[in-house]
């Protein structure tokens, strides 16, 4: 099971691998379970924020385990590493991909930086014992935004969007196998909706290598028929958090609220799983990622 295969695969048949995060067991349940349901192969990401929380060794033991009981292609990334130290971590650690995301320094020191994660995790599956492939994501343009709800208007300014000129010659010197570009989308959800810039997924789609694959950020918030365009448009990997943070919030909200006196785990916390599950499985829908394994 071979995370790029399966990145090849959707380009190919115009569909999208949802990449979701997670920082708590019962999101890594949800997730788990709505891949089950609906035979859907899919990445888990962890930030630096999410891996501190959740333990890197932790982490990789517990993907590991749901991928040998359930026998599905879940696939670990170290999403937005911002170092080349924190991604190195992340493979030492049995990563089966890495997000390095050095898209605020200059063009020269992201695609040094990149291409040394590049290498390393080229090096570490060539010295390994475990036949491995360690797929590399880059990054570049102005990403704005959090992983949240966030009141205000985010404006995208002409300079922020990834130009496809700058995005071959990073793609080249760096080797990766994923590009994840700026075109219209935001990391969490603004008070104005987001627009994505469609043209701009095409002509990165066309100048870029067929063996890269274009990963949209941000997808919290985007309306359906934008989603439907950019993977139409070549995008074959799509970033959910905020949306799945929302609805855990708000139904452990609830279930507090009509259960005061109720004090254990195990009968609050299955309703903010079943809760998220139909989340995932909704964009796993709408993805077009359904029985693709
Ligand atoms: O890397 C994570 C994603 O880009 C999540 O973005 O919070 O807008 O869904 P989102
Ligand atoms: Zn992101």
């Amino acid at each position: 099971m071979i995370l790029n295969n399966f990145l090849k695969k959707a380009l190919k048949e115009k569909w999208s691998l949802g990449h979701f995060n997670v920082a708590s067991f019962e999101q890594i349940k949800a997730i788990i379970l709505a891949a089950k349901e609906l035979n859907s192969p899919l990445m888990l990401g962890v930030s630096e924020g999410e891996r501190e929380y959740l333990g890197l060794k932790q982490i990789v033991a517990l993907i590991k385990s749901f991928r040998e009981e359930t026998g599905l292609p879940l696939f670990l990334n170290a999403d937005h590493s911002k170092s080349v130290e924190s991604a190195k971590k992340a493979i030492d650690a049995g990563f089966d991909s890495v997000h390095i995301d050095l898209s605020k320094l200059s063009f020269e020191e992201n695609i040094k930086g990149t291409k040394e994660v590049v290498k390393y995790a080229k090096v570490k599956c060539q010295t390994s014992d475990v036949k491995c492939q360690i797929s590399v994501e880059g990054e570049l343009g102005y990403l704005r935004g959090e992983s949240r709800i966030q009141k205000e208007i985010i404006e995208i300014k002409e300079e922020d969007l990834t130009k496809p000129e700058k995005a071959l010659e990073f793609v080249e010197k760096t080797g990766i196998d994923r590009f994840a570009p700026v075109v219209g989308n935001i990391h969490g959800i603004s008070a104005n909706e987001p627009k994505l810039d469609i043209e701009r997924i095409k002509a990165l789609r066309k100048i870029l290598p067929e063996n890269v694959a274009l990963v949209l950020h941000g997808g919290s918030g985007i309306p359906d028929e934008q989603i439907k365009k950019a993977i139409e448009a070549g995008i074959s990997n799509i970033h959910i958090n905020t949306e799945i943070r929302v609805v855990y919030a708000e139904t452990l909200r609830r279930v507090l609220a009509e259960n005061p006196e109720e004090t254990t785990p195990y009968k609050i916390l299955p309703q903010t799983i079943e809760a998220m599950k139909e989340k995932v499985a909704e964009k796993i829908k709408l993805f077009g990622s359904e029985d693709k394994i």
